[in-house]
């Protein structure tokens, strides 16, 4: 097990760089599947999702190559054959190989994607997309058959804006014939990112950013170079530990419109930002943080993986927070820490009541999924004493170079293996 030790409350001070995001990353790979020639991505993280898409791949018979600046993914000796259970539960984006291999070979056979424990995580949407474009899903136990003679263009609505639906879907439509149109679609800037880098080889997609996504069916991708925006999750963890113990921190490599909830609500509170082109900079923490509630949306609403981290922040708050998490029914997992680290939080529902301000103290806490995790090392940089943090893989599964990011602003963190 991995175990991250952190001796706390110390001032940081300097640059973070922001990597490029997961959570478009995880979708570009199986995405570069489409073609038969070779996709390079740079600016691809190294987390361990990352890796885990990379085995899926090498199973698949492509070629991948992995350097510092670029990941080169070349298909052209690809084999279709089913994604056994020990790849595909490693993370949730596994699922991405349902929708791209099925635009590809008209057949997937995977198993149930694995992820965090954030709720039910229902792949019903994506399924009934595959369906409308013709495809016939079969379910054994765990393991799912889609498969089409042919795929065709069809009109999708979804009843949940999903991300990963949006997304498997499109991948499903970027080769079937005739048009494709989702209504109801996510809007997140991955959904963006993996549509440019359809476009890019070729697809014919509009829309994507909007609610209404239209895809014309084509018979080819080819090879294309391509770009991962940075990681609005990760500017947003590293924004909200700014904010808790940072002395002119900045956050660079940032688009700083796709954190418009997170840094509204930091101004809220009373707390001075510096926002830049491309970078985003904590100027003045006021003595008395104000209070504030959050309601997770879909975006540009509060994103659900930075509850976690910002209830850390509300523990400082002067007075009664409330975090209402609306996306995913179990995400209150950090909470207990939280509360073994010194705060004052209640759970009742789907709504954490926060009394502020607390004095946090490190103790043995668990990183029970991503987000969580990040909440406890948010936590354990602003507590008193030691902090270690059990279940680490969790945190690696979604930061670049978490530790040496944080060392060289002045942390005191380490990893370790027990
Ligand atoms: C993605 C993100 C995750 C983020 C979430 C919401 C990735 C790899 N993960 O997850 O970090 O927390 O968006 O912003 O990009 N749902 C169904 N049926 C479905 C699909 C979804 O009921 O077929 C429900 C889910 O249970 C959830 C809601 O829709 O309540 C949103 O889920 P979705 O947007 O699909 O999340 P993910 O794509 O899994």
């Amino acid at each position: 097990m991995k175990v991250i030790e952190i001796e706390g409350n110390r001032e940081l001070s300097g640059q973070i760089r922001i990597s490029g995001a997961k959570n478009a990353t995880v979708a570009l790979i199986p995405a570069a599947i489409l073609t038969d020639e070779e996709a390079t991505i740079c600016n691809v993280p190294e987390i361990t999702d990352t890796d885990a898409l990379c085995d899926i791949l090498k199973e698949l018979n492509v070629n991948v190559n992995r350097s510092t600046e670029s990941l080169v993914i070349n298909p052209k000796d690809m084999k279709n054959i089913e994604i056994k259970e020990e790849f595909s539960k490693k993370l949730r984006a596994s699922y991405y190989f349902m929708g791209a291999l099925l635009g590809k070979y008209k057949k997937a056979v995977m198993y149930f994607p694995g992820g965090c424990s954030i709720g039910a995580r229902p792949i019903d949407l994506h399924l009934k997309g595959f369906e409308a474009l013709g495809a016939k899903v079969t379910n054994e136990k765990n393991k799912y058959t889609v498969e089409a003679e042919e795929l065709h263009g069809a009109n999708i609505y979804l009843d949940i804006a999903s991300v990963g639906a949006t997304i498997n879907i499109m991948l499903a439509a970027v080769r079937a014939k005739g048009k494709t149109v989702i209504d109801n679609a996510a809007k997140e800037p991955e959904i963006v990112n993996v549509a440019t880098f359809l476009n890019n080889m070729g697809a014919k997609i509009t829309g994507a950013g909007t609610s209404t996504i239209k895809i014309e069916g084509v018979d080819y991708l080819h090879k294309c170079f391509h770009e991962v925006i940075p990681d609005r999750i990760e500017a947003g963890t590293y924004l909200i530990i700014a904010a808790l113990c940072g002395k002119d921190l900045r956050i660079d490599n940032v688009i700083p419109e796709h954190i418009d909830s997170l840094t509204s609500k930091l101004e809220e509170m009373g707390i001075k930002l510096d926002i830049g082109i491309d970078y985003v900079r904590v100027l003045e923490v006021p003595e008395k943080l104000k209070a504030t509630d959050i309601k997770t949306a879909v975006y540009p609403g509060f994103a659900t993986d930075l509850q976690q981290p910002f209830t850390v922040l509300l523990t400082q708050a002067e007075g009664k927070s409330k975090v209402t998490e609306t996306i995913w029914e179990n995400r209150f997992m950090h909470i207990p820490y939280l509360n073994a680290l010194g705060a004052d939080i209640a759970v009742e529902n789907q709504t954490a009541k926060i009394e502020g301000p607390t004095e946090l103290k490190g103790c043995e806490v668990v990183a029970t999924d991503l987000r969580a995790g990040a909440a406890m090392v948010a936590a354990g940089l602003k507590a008193s004493g030691k902090t270690t943090i059990t279940n680490s893989e969790h945190i690696l599964r979604g930061y670049e170079s978490i530790i040496e990011k944080l060392t060289n602003v002045g942390a005191k963190i380490t990893l370790k293996e027990i």
